[in-house]
């Protein structure tokens, strides 16, 4: 594997070994007193963002440094793009100071890729940290894992997704992967938080979250992304949170196994309510722990992996 660009595509064979490969990661490093690894030692990685992140830029830093990889940050503010460099001179910068793999996150749609393409002569990896609308492909693969983990396998598992799908580049990336692992996907939304072209992606949609909620294993809560809704957000806050929010009282519909899900950052007391988030079937502090693993598998599939390079 060369790059991580996106799950549409990605092959179910790949995404299962990644998913071992951060499993095994789990095991080894679980209760260690130094979680470090020398498998990246002497590889370079370089987290690029050009929108803000907590849990994805953090992680995959803690993942190289937990391998022994040299690991540099870039955000827009404190570097050459804020002087107006481009997104390929700064991507080639990057490549000849020396990096084996850079991580980027980018408001546009199909930066990840673009910058795949510029990278090629250097050899240089790319992984797609969430690119606008499109995908998130590291936050899929490491809600599979906490699914897995919970659930075991995902073959016929039914996951609904909830509210802002529209905007949502994880609802993207987690349809195309669920899929691939043979679950069954049920988007939950109002009609103008779908996107155009939706009955072409290998899911269900429904309005009606309180219907749905008996019949799934698992329930993906999304983040409503009003930074993206420059026309304004249509229903209103209040309107969206009575029909789409988790309440307490929902939760109550979900049979006893199911999972509780969020990407973060949360909206408490809109998508989902504070006492849901924090109660035993959430496995929101998991996802994060999990994604710490995954970023590992995903490096080591790209910079230490034998087969396929
Ligand atoms: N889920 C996710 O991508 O979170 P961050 O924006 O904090 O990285």
């Amino acid at each position: 594997m060369k790059h991580l660009l996106a799950t549409d595509g990605l092959d179910p064979d790949r995404a299962r070994s990644i998913l071992d490969t951060a499993d095994e990661l789990k095991k080894t490093l679980l209760g260690r007193e130094v979680r470090k690894l020398p498998t990246l030692r002497g590889r370079t990685v370089i987290t690029m963002f050009y929108e803000n992140s907590t849990r994805t830029r953090v992680s995959f830093e803690i993942a190289g440094k937990w391998m022994s990889a040299d690991v540099v940050n870039v955000s827009a503010g404190g570097s050459s793009v804020g002087k107006g460099e481009s997104l390929r001179d700064t991507a080639l910068t990057l490549a000849a100071a020396g990096a084996d793999c850079v991580i980027v996150r980018h408001p546009a749609s199909g930066a990840a890729h673009r910058l795949a393409g510029w990278l090629e002569e250097a050899g240089t990896s790319v992984v797609n940290a969430g690119d606008g609308m499109h995908e998130h492909p590291t936050q899929a693969l490491l809600d599979a894992a906490t699914l897995r983990e919970r659930l075991g396998e995902l073959k016929g598992r039914r996951v609904a997704i909830v509210g802002d799908v529209l905007h949502s580049r994880v609802a993207r990336s987690n349809i195309h992967l669920l899929a691939a692992l043979g679950a069954e996907v049920v988007l939950v939304a109002p009609p103008t938080l779908l996107p155009a072209g939706v009955e072409a992606l290998p899911v269900t949609v429904s309005h009606e979250l309180d219907a749905e909620l008996p019949a799934v294993d698992a329930v993906m809560m999304l983040r409503v992304q009003a930074e993206r809704m420059h026309g304004g957000f249509f229903p209103s806050a209040r309107e969206y949170s009575i029909a789409y929010g988790l309440s307490e009282k929902r939760l109550k519909l979900l049979p006893e196994h199911a999972v509780v899900m969020h990407p973060g950052p949360m909206l408490r007391g809109m998508e989902i309510a504070s006492v849901v988030a924090d109660a035993p079937a959430s496995a929101i502090t998991e996802q994060v722990r999990n994604g710490v693993h995954v970023r590992m598998a995903v490096l080591y599939h790209l910079l230490a992996g034998e087969e396929d390079k």
